[in-house]
C-alpha cells in the first residue's frame, strides 16, 4: 500500500499580523524550491485573505486554526467553515491541545467541528495526544485512541484525502522534548489501524502527522517512519529559513 503524500503543516498559533504574514509569504515563495512535500500554513483567521492572495499559484495551501461547529447564526466571535473556505483556506486545525486545555474543548465538540468542516469541504487536521502523566502511566496508546474515536464520532469519510489526523503528545509541544521516531511511529501506526477499523480502506489514505518540537534536525527521521505522513510544526514554523530547511529535508 503506497504511503499518502507527506504534508508539512505549519501551525503559527497566535503569531503574525496580516502585514507580517504577507511579508513572510513573499520571502518564502521567493526561495521555495519545488519539493516532495505538500506545504500548508495554518494561520490566524485574520491573516488568511492576505496569505491566500500572496501565495496564489505557489502551491502552498492555507488553513485556519479552529472552526465553529455551526454553519451560521448567533454565535458571536465564531468563524464558520464556509467563511474559512471563502478566504481560500483548504484546511483547518481542530482540537489542538491548546484549545482543549485553554478553551475546555471536549472531544464531543471536536467531533461536531470536524463534521461541520468536512460537510463544508474543508480538510480538518484533528489533533490528539496524551499528557505527561498518561505517558508515565504507560496508558498513552489507549488514551490517544479513545480520544481519537471520540473526536471522530459521527464523522463520515466519503472520499480519500478528506481528513488529516495529527498525533501531538502534549509533553512534547513547545518543550524541546521530541518524541523519538519510534514513539511517533508507535502511535501513528496505532492511529492508522484505528482509522482502518473506522473507515476501511479509506483509512489507509488519511495523512497521519506527528507534532511536538519538530525542527529541521529531526523532521526527516520522524517523517521517514512508515506510518508518519508529515509533521505539524509550531515554533520552527515561524522563521522562513527553518521552514525552507524542513521542506528540503523531506
Ligand atoms: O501544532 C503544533 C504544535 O503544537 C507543536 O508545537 O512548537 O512543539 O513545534 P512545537
Amino acid at each position: 500500500m503506497a504511503k499518502p503524500p507527506t504534508l508539512l503543516a505549519l501551525n503559527w498559533k497566535m503569531n503574525k499580523t496580516p502585514t507580517e504574514a504577507t511579508a513572510w509569504a513573499k520571502e518564502l515563495t521567493a526561495q521555495l524550491q519545488p519539493g516532495s512535500a505538500q506545504l500548508a500554513i495554518m494561520a490566524p483567521a485574520i491573516d488568511l485573505p492576505a496569505l491566500a492572495t500572496s501565495l496564489q499559484g505557489s502551491g502552498v495551501a492555507v488553513g485556519g486554526q479552529d472552526v465553529s461547529a455551526h454553519a451560521s447564526g448567533a454565535y458571536t466571535g465564531e468563524i464558520s467553515a464556509a467563511m474559512l473556505l471563502d478566504t481560500g483556506a483548504s484546511h483547518v486545525v481542530i482540537g489542538h491541545s491548546e484549545r482543549r486545555e485553554y478553551h475546555a474543548e471536549s472531544s464531543q465538540l471536536v467531533a461536531a467541528k470536524t463534521r461541520a468542516a468536512i460537510e463544508a469541504g474543508l480538510i480538518p487536521i484533528v489533533c490528539v495526544g496524551e499528557g505527561l502523566e498518561v505517558r508515565e502511566r504507560g496508558e498513552h496508546v489507549t488514551y490517544t485512541l479513545d480520544q481519537l474515536r471520540d473526536s471522530l464520532a459521527g464523522v463520515r469519510l466519503d472520499r480519500p484525502g478528506a481528513l488529516v489526523v495529527a498525533y501531538e503528545p502534549v509533553w512534547a509541544i513547545g518543550t524541546g522534548k521530541t518524541a523519538t521516531a519510534a514513539d511517533a511511529e508507535e502511535l501513528c501506526s496505532a492511529i492508522r489501524t484505528a482509522l482502518v477499523g473506522l473507515y476501511g480502506p479509506t483509512g489507509q489514505d488519511v495523512q497521519v502527522l506527528y507534532g511536538g518540537s519538530v525542527k529541521p534536525g529531526n523532521i526527516r527521521e520522524i517523517c521517514d517512519q512508515p506510518n508518519v505522513n508529515g509533521a505539524l510544526v509550531g515554533g520552527a514554523a515561524l522563521e522562513v529559513q527553518s521552514v525552507l530547511d524542513m521542506a528540503s529535508a523531506l
